[in-house]
């Protein structure tokens, strides 16, 4: 029994020892020390002993166990060590490593040139204003001297909600120069840029959602060389002192004198052409137009409470799609819808 008992310890000493965890660890307990462990069953076996004998095995089985009771702590005492260390080492931040990169965004093209357009304005005196989306046909096109029947308030350019044609998306910015007239008196100088829609097929150059930027001033004594003055200020600060543009002769309905302001292609650089085909940009016309203008119609004034023999103004409509193509220089509208990240990050 006495060798048995030497045998058990040194078996169970080796084991916590090759133990790596708590858990094995306690394998080895409940194996050698548990109810019905190896110790356990050897102490069963005490009655079979002479009375001389059993005292001194059961001493020394007693001795045992305190030993072996004795290692496990220690034992367990170690691994827990081993454990919080290996958990920290794993933990371990390393503050040296470089963070990740986050790239940040910026604004869209098309609102970094129409924020530049409004600066300019606004250094100028403007006002920024606003206008509904869903207009009346009224202020859409009748008080802006646009009758019944003209081809612009064709169902097959307009988006109407009613078969009545009372109610549509606006196809310009032009009724917000109304809604500011009718409720307020001169001198007006307003900046009024929004979306419109027009029922075009998406091209090059055309969407059925685009952006335009209204103007309107109104005061005594305005003429053509406030518009001219106030056009060209705007171009010359957008594309540069060296932009060519010309002022050419056009009809609204709701200006009179009229015209269009165009500027020289910027890809085909007035040719109309790019290696012998016609140029996609500008449809081989040489010159982009990117806005109308002229001098408020005295009847639109006079619609809106304005005396037109007092007051006279300048209004102009610009096309912010077409402008923003120009001064960062690409040639299809499209790519301003797409979100192309590839796209914008490079404006
Ligand atoms: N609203 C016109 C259009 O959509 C542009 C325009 C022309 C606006 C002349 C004006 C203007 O204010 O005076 O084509």
């Amino acid at each position: 029994m006495r060798e048995e008992l030497e045998r058990i310890k040194q078996q169970a000493l080796e084991a916590m020892q090759a133990a790596q965890d708590i858990a094995a660890l306690d394998a080895v307990r409940v194996r050698v020390l548990g109810k019905k462990g190896e110790l356990t069953a050897v102490l069963k076996q005490m009655g079979k002993l002479s009375a001389e004998e059993r005292p001194v095995m059961g001493q020394l089985a007693n001795t045992v166990r305190a030993e072996l009771e004795a290692e496990l702590e220690t034992r367990k005492t170690e691994l827990e060590a081993n454990a919080l260390e290996a958990r920290l080492a794993a933990e371990a931040v390393d503050v040296t490593i470089p963070g990740k990169e986050i790239s940040m965004g910026h604004q869209h093209p098309m609102n970094k040139v129409l924020q530049e357009v409004k600066e300019i304005f606004i250094g100028m005196g403007y006002t920024i204003v606003d206008g509904p989306e869903v207009e009346e046909a009224a202020y859409n096109f009748t008080r802006l001297n646009i009758e019944e029947g003209h081809p612009s308030r064709d169902r097959s350019d307009t988006f109407y909600f009613d078969d009545d044609d009372s109610v549509l998306l606006r196809t310009q910015t032009s009724p917000i120069q109304i809604r500011v007239m009718e409720n307020q008196q001169p001198p007006i100088r307003i900046l009024a840029p929004g979306r419109v829609f027009r029922k075009d097929e998406a091209d090059a150059t055309h969407s059925p959602m685009f952006h335009q930027i209204e103007g309107l001033v109104v005061d005594e004594g305005i003429t053509m060389g406030d518009l001219k003055g106030a056009l060209e200020t705007l171009i010359k600060r957008l594309y540069g002192e060296d932009a060519v543009v010309r002022f050419r002769p056009h009809h609204f309905p709701f200006t009179e004198p009229s015209c269009e302001v165009d500027m020289q292609c910027f890809k085909c650089h007035g040719t109309g052409e790019v290696a012998g085909q016609v140029c996609s940009t500008c449809h081989g016309e040489g010159w982009i137009e990117l806005l109308g203008a002229g001098m408020v119609h005295p009847k639109v004034l006079e619609g809106c409470g304005i005396d037109s023999k007092k007051y006279s103004g300048f209004a102009f409509g610009i096309g912010l799609e077409r402008m923003a193509m120009g001064r960062l220089r690409f040639n299809d509208l499209r790519l301003i819808f797409d979100n192309d990240i590839r796209f914008l990050s490079q404006f």
